[in-house]
């Protein structure tokens, strides 16, 4: 995730500051990282590829004296990481200078029109337009300028500029995207997360959207959406350090599952055109590359394999191409149905997971098309692959993945969506409707997320068992998968998911008195045949916790306990219905005492066989 400080204030200290403040923030992940300050003489803007070391050496022998600076760290989205891309970005006369958090959704239109006005582009960023448009409409106010370039930007930002003839003040602007201003004593502060000033001040506000703030040594002045004057609130931080880099939530897990519903938006919005059309920039398949196509295989490992499962489904429904969903280290070693007129799916989080990248080779091997979904932008799945669709989740610290799941199921509804579309198998209205669906579950997301006891108070039940079984049917069957390994890796509950019309089969004879079994039911075919197995596992003395449709009124009544998701589309229920199982999980491991965020015999990033 990108991070930013900025600094007005005491003679010289502007690089002391920053350097400072992007040394707490590289915990967040980055692939680069840059600054700019305002010397007597100019504007002057350094930046690198790679570690912030390499900015410091260059540093070391090149100090910027000043009192008015902006520091970043990016962590690639739009773009490789490389020294063009870094931020800040700054305009051709070099006397503005921006850094950003976030994406401008519409930046494409934007830098359109930026182009047709003479702008030349030096990066592949959706940031630089917004260096440009403070030219273009700069004034010789700054606020005034910032005020006309919000009314022209669309999506999630966090922006700190500085202009040349502006040399005590910098303007701060955010949108869905965190700002915090730190007080000082002829000093004032501004960064992504407040771990980058701590050492400074514990005085601080938060910026909320659509806010604007000047920043001087001596004055910060807000502004709000209505260009009225704001008084804000201040806040005095006791965190820790260390409780200041989880943003005040007690483990990056927790952290990371809230931040799902900005990384869903993120990952889909600014990949929806002016006409409401998913524009998946990164892939070139053509419409004949897809009809050509007669099958799909998904390969993946883990909770990414997991959402491959779900992604098997979406895509069978919206597009009816047959798919394969494949474990990695097995597909690796068998001799998969994989041709040229196959297209194959690797997903992974990191992209650089072992087993996953022999996969990808093999399938490439056998002539098919590598299209891999994946949150490390230039990972060496990435750079193998002939298309590459980037999540925006952002660095994930948890060893236990939740973002880059839901993340990964958003990028599986694009691609379906459009692959259904180019092969006829979906109206255009439909196309769109789903679109709009799809995004409205994120803020269905986001309301679930807002109260969490009942998942608090089924953790503290269930945290003494010794076997929890899930269950689920289709979809939802995929979706319990995700929920038994989230609650096996970081509780060491042994956890297992079971089809539930498999149960009779077997896996009943293990049920006894109190047999803790979470049964997920969201689809609305499904729920008779769901409520017959309910019945199957409560007469063996089950004890049933259901998650399911909250009007589903004759499941809830037959479980013990119920978690009700909103009534949205079945087809999005994946994205959401998630959520209790992911914090189930977490509340377990925590009420347990276990280091949620490492848990035993498991590493993040997996590149061994
Ligand atoms: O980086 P990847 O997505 O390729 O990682 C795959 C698995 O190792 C990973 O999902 C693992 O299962 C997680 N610990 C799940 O929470």
């Amino acid at each position: 995730m990108c991070g930013i400080v900025g600094y007005v204030g005491r003679a010289n200290k502007a690089q002391e500051v920053i350097l400072s403040g992007l040394e707490r923030l590289e915990y967040r992940g980055y692939d680069s990282s840059g600054i700019a300050v305002l010397t007597n003489s100019k504007l002057e803007c350094h930046k690198f590829k790679g570690k912030l070391s390499v900015l410091k050496d260059f540093l070391s022998n090149n100090t910027l004296n000043g009192n008015v600076g902006i520091g970043h760290t990016r962590w690639a989205t739009h773009g490789n990481p490389t020294n063009e891309n870094a931020h800040p970005h700054i305009n051709e006369k070099n006397n503005i200078a921006i850094v950003h958090n976030g994406i401008i959704e519409n930046y494409l239109e934007l830098k359109q029109m930026l182009i047709e006005n003479g702008y030349v582009f030096k990066s592949e960023t959706d940031s630089e337009v917004i260096v440009y448009l403070f030219d273009m409409y700069y004034d010789e106010n700054l606020l005034n300028t910032a005020f006309k370039v919000r009314e022209l930007i669309r999506g999630t930002y966090a922006i700190v500029i500085i202009h040349n003839d502006q040399k005590e003040e910098f303007i701060a602007m955010r949108n869905e995207a965190p700002l915090v201003i730190g007080y000082g004593e002829k000093e004032n502060f501004v960064a992504s997360d407040i771990t980058a000033i701590l050492e400074y001040t514990k005085d601080i506000s938060f910026l909320d959207n659509g806010e604007i703030a000047v920043v001087k040594k001596d004055s910060v002045v807000v502004y709000d959406k209505n260009k009225n004057m704001v008084e804000k609130e201040h806040t005095t931080i006791n965190w820790s350090l260390e409780q200041a880099t989880k943003c005040g939530y007690k483990h990056f897990m927790l952290k990371e599952i809230h931040e799902q519903p900005s990384d869903i938006r993120d990952t889909l919005n600014s990949r929806i055109d002016k006409s409401g059309l998913i524009k998946l920039d990164d892939i070139k398949l053509t419409e004949s590359d897809i009809k050509k196509f007669n099958k799909i295989y998904i390969v993946a490992c883990g909770t990414a394999f997991n959402a491959g499962c779900v992604g098997k489904y979406i895509i069978e429904k919206l597009s009816k191409i047959h798919v394969t969903c494949e474990i990695a280290s097995e597909f690796r070693y068998q001799d998969p149905f994989v041709d040229e007129n196959t297209l194959t799916i690797i997903v992974s989080q990191s992209g650089e997971t072992a087993d996953t990248l022999s996969a990808l080779r093999l399938a490439k091997r056998k002539g098919s098309r590598i299209l891999s979904i994946t949150n490390v932008v230039d990972s060496s799945i990435a750079r193998e692959s002939d298309d590459v669709f980037y999540t925006w989740a952002g660095p994930e610290i948890a060893v236990a993945s939740t973002k880059a799941y839901t993340t990964q199921l958003t990028a599986f509804y694009m691609i379906a969506l459009n692959l259904g579309l180019y092969n006829k198998t979906l109206s255009i209205n439909d196309y769109k409707q789903y679109i709009k669906l799809l995004m409205q579950t994120a803020d269905v997301l986001q309301n679930m997320l807002e109260n969490t006891d009942e998942e608090k108070q089924i953790a503290n039940e269930i945290k003494d068992s010794t076997s929890i079984f899930y269950l689920g049917r289709l979809v939802d069957g995929q979706t319990a998968k995700e929920m038994a390994l989230k609650l096996k890796e970081i509780s060491y509950i042994f956890a297992e998911s079971f089809v539930a019309g498999e149960l009779k089969h077997g896996p009943i004879a293990l049920i006894e008195k109190g047999t803790p079994v979470i049964a997920l039911s969201t689809q609305k075919n499904m729920v008779e045949k769901m409520i017959s197995n309910i019945q199957e596992v409560k007469a063996r003395g089950a004890y049933v916790i259901g998650i399911g449709n909250e009007h589903d009124k004759a499941l809830q009544d037959i479980c013990q306990k119920f978690i009700k998701i909103p009534n949205i589309d079945d087809l999005f229920m994946p994205l959401v219905s998630v959520l209790p199982g992911q914090l189930i999980a977490y509340y377990v491991s925590d009420l347990k005492g276990y280091d949620v965020d490492k848990p035993r015999n498991l590493a993040k990033s997996v590149t061994v066989e």
